[in-house]
This record gives C-alpha cells, sequence and structure tokens, in this order.
C-alpha cells in the first residue's frame, strides 16, 4: 500500500519507544529500572478523579465546543492572567489533546513550505517532527554542556534570518532539566522582538516544577508577559507533567496575538482534525487548573530531593560529564567517553543509541539515546527520574558498574 512521504521519512518517539521496550521486557518477568518516561509516578490527585467521575454522571457525554467549554477556557485564561503574567482571555485559549497537540497545531498555524523555526539544542525530540510535517526548516541553536546547556542572545541572534517565523524556548527544559533566569529568557526574548515577523512559542509544561533551592536561576517565569513580546507569543501548557495527569491528554495553547487569530486558526484546525477533548473531562480540568500551584507543589517537593540524589550519584561516575538537574525531572549526561570501548556482553559502544541499547539489555536499566534531541545531544542519554529514590540509587548504581566494566 502507498504511504505518504510525509510519513515514510517520519521516525516514531524515541522516548515512547524505550518506554515501551522496558514495559515488554518487565512483561517477560525482567526486572527493569526505568529512567525512560517523561511522566511523573505519582497518581492524578483524587479530587481531579472525583471531578471526572461527577461529570460523566451528571450527563456531560455529548461534544463540546472544540476549543474546550467557556469555564475550562476561564479557568485557564484566569490562571494565566494571575499566575504568569498573561494578558488574556478565554477566547485566546485553545484546549487540545495534551500540549504535544497544542506544539502541532501551533507549527500548522504558522508554518509554510521553506519558513525556518529556531530549536534551542538539546530540545524535546517532537519539534523537529513537528516542524518538518507543516513544511518547516528547523535551525537548531546549540547550548552545548559546557555553557550549561543555555544559549545567550548573540548565537540566538546568529541563528535568526528573515525567514525565521518562529523560535521555541522551553525552560524548564527537556531533556536538560535546566532553566533559564527571568533576566535570560527576557534577553532571549528581547532578540526575537527585533524580529517583527517571528514568534516566540514559550513551551511551559514543566513551569510547576523549578527547584529554587538548587538554581537560583529556576523560576517560573513566561516571556508572554513582556510587554514588546506579549502579542507575538504563544504559550503551551497542560496538566500532564504538573498534575500527573499524563494519560488524561489536556493541554492548552494560550495566543492572545493579533486580536486572537493564531487560536481561531487553532480552533479551526482542530474542528477538522480532533474535536474537542473528552467533554466529561472538561470540568475536571477545570478544577486541577484551580488548585494546580498548590497541588504541584507537593509533587515538587519530592523532585527537589530526587533531583540532588540524580546530581549526586551522576557526579559519582567518572565517565560522565553532568549539569545538575534545577528543573522538569531529567538529566542529560554526557557519556560520550564510552564511545569506543567494549562491554562485558562484547558490545561495543560508539554511540548513545548503542549504549542505551547495551545496557537495557545487560544490566535492565531503560535510558533514552540522546540522538533524536539534536546533533548536539548526540553524545548524551536522558534519565528521567520520575521514579522513586530506592529505583534511583538501584538505577545508578547499575549503571555505574556497568560503565565501571566497559573495557
Ligand atoms: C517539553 C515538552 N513539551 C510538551 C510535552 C507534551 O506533553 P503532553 O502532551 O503530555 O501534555 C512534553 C512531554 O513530554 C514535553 O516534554
Amino acid at each position: 500500500m502507498k504511504r505518504s512521504a510525509r510519513v515514510r521519512s517520519l521516525r516514531g518517539s524515541a522516548t515512547l519507544a524505550v518506554t515501551a521496550r522496558a514495559k515488554a521486557l518487565r512483561a517477560e518477568g525482567r526486572d527493569v529500572i526505568g529512567f525512560g518516561a517523561g511522566e511523573p509516578d505519582f497518581d492524578t490527585p483524587d479530587f481531579v478523579k472525583q471531578a471526572a467521575v461527577d461529570s460523566l454522571h451528571a450527563g456531560h457525554t455529548k461534544y463540546a465546543p472544540t476549543p474546550g467549554t467557556t469555564d475550562l477556557r476561564e479557568a485557564i485564561a484566569k490562571r494565566m492572567r494571575e499566575h504568569n503574567r498573561i494578558d488574556c482571555k478565554a477566547e485566546h485559549v485553545v484546549v487540545t489533546v495534551g500540549a504535544k497537540h497544542a506544539a502541532y497545531e501551533v507549527m500548522q498555524c504558522l508554518v509554510d513550505p521553506g519558513d525556518e523555526v529556531v530549536i534551542i539544542t538539546p530540545a524535546w525530540l517532537s519539534y523537529r517532527p513537528m516542524i518538518e510535517l507543516a513544511g518547516g526548516i528547523v535551525v537548531e541553536c546549540a547550548a552545548p554542556i559546557k555553557q550549561g546547556f543555555k544559549t545567550n542572545p548573540d548565537a540566538l541572534r546568529a541563528a535568526m534570518t528573515d525567514r525565521t517565523v518562529a523560535v521555541i524556548v522551553n525552560s524548564p527544559c527537556n531533556p536538560t532539566g535546566v532553566c533559564y533566569s527571568r533576566d535570560e529568557l527576557t534577553a532571549l526574548a528581547m532578540v526575537i522582538a527585533e524580529h517583527p515577523t517571528a514568534t516566540l512559542i514559550s513551551d511551559e509544561i514543566y513551569e510547576d516544577l523549578v527547584y529554587a533551592e538548587i538554581s537560583t536561576d529556576a523560576v517560573a517565569f513566561s516571556p508572554g508577559s513582556i510587554p514588546e513580546l506579549a502579542e507575538r507569543t504563544v504559550t503551551l501548557n497542560g496538566l500532564s507533567k504538573s498534575m500527573a495527569m499524563t494519560g488524561w491528554r489536556i493541554g492548552w495553547a494560550v495566543a492572545p496575538g493579533d486580536g486572537g487569530e493564531v487560536a481561531k486558526a487553532m480552533t479551526r484546525l482542530q474542528s477538522q482534525m480532533t474535536s474537542g477533548i473528552a467533554t466529561f473531562l472538561m470540568p475536571a480540568a477545570a478544577k486541577a487548573v484551580e488548585h494546580q500551584s498548590e497541588t504541584s507543589g507537593a509533587m515538587r517537593s519530592v523532585f527537589v530531593a530526587r533531583a540532588r540524589l540524580v546530581s549526586e550519584l551522576l557526579g559519582e561516575i567518572d565517565r560522565f560529564k553532568t549539569v545538575p538537574p534545577s528543573g522538569a525531572f531529567y538529566a542529560f549526561p554526557d557519556i560520550s567517553s564510552c564511545f569506543g570501548l567494549v562491554s562485558p556482553a562484547g558490545r561495543r559502544i560508539d554511540s548513545a543509541a548503542t549504549f542505551a541499547e547495551a545496557i537495557l539489555e545487560e544490566k535492565e536499566v531503560a535510558v533514552v539515546p540522546g540522538e533524536d534531541f539534536g546533533e548536539i545531544a548526540r553524545d548524551h542519554i536522558r534519565l528521567s527520574f520520575a521514579c522513586n529514590e530506592d529505583q534511583i540509587r538501584a538505577g545508578l548504581g547499575r549503571i555505574s558498574d556497568w560503565v565501571g566494566s566497559l573495557s
């Protein structure tokens, strides 16, 4: 059967592939420690579950408005105004099937074939395929480990051209766990402001998971609140990470600029694609948004302790170089000093992919290889510390032993 060129060249998500492989090995009875999945190990808070059950019993089982119910969009806009200082109204909010869907729709709405979109790499591995599916050209602005995984205004300016239609900023960052400070984000935003046709896409899905105890740069700050950029910023967010609601698939974009034209375009696109999210979830989502800050606070403190533990244990592996994570739940060590070595089972390690494959088979530890996070990320693996401290100790113990046994 014929397949389009579009899908012939499309790679599936490496993160989801590692997670699926770890699950399959566990189903075979193997004791896999998973550092692959990008999802909190906590359960969704009971009050949110209850709200969804009540909503079902109240009969919310029919189609709802495509961009979300007014109540939910109002709740999101209120949080965006009060918490994120973004001047917006409910009509600027589009509720989507997770923030991933919001990002996909934004690319479809902003990018024409040949347009350039700048991503700051290492970057979330779904940005590239989304940009390319819209016909866009990905420009990687490298933020190497020696710069603490951060770019700067000069490097961003150099990456932008008159064909740049958007720049994606993601702080805290997946896969590095690094946060930009308010000043750093503002300086980057001002470079984008110099290009009158460029949009800033600010992916803030990890905004509640910032660890000021670890780095003073770790703040939740929305560039969409900067007056010069307010009209040209699309902010992405959702409930997956902050509220442990990955499986609910609830995200959103807030696009107040241009009289809400981007939000309207997204709504038209979505009306031909998925329609709205499941209707009975919307009242529960509104409740979750109303209590997002205080609920995510409890999970945040657990992640701070884990981030410290991961940094400490990674720091003890001589062959790894690391930047301590100060946000999200990822560490992204450079493992390139293992390249050229051979594992106890005779596997030659010459890339992050071969490292990840070998350690899963030989030590039953699941990590995500860096290649899909950008050119600069090829020497890295991503470890997600969305698992408890015992698993972190056991998993990093296995990694340390195995890396020490390479010869
Ligand atoms: C940076 C980033 N943005 C967006 C998403 C999408 O989140 P979801 O679609 O689960 O809301 C993820 C999920 O891994 C992410 O890491």
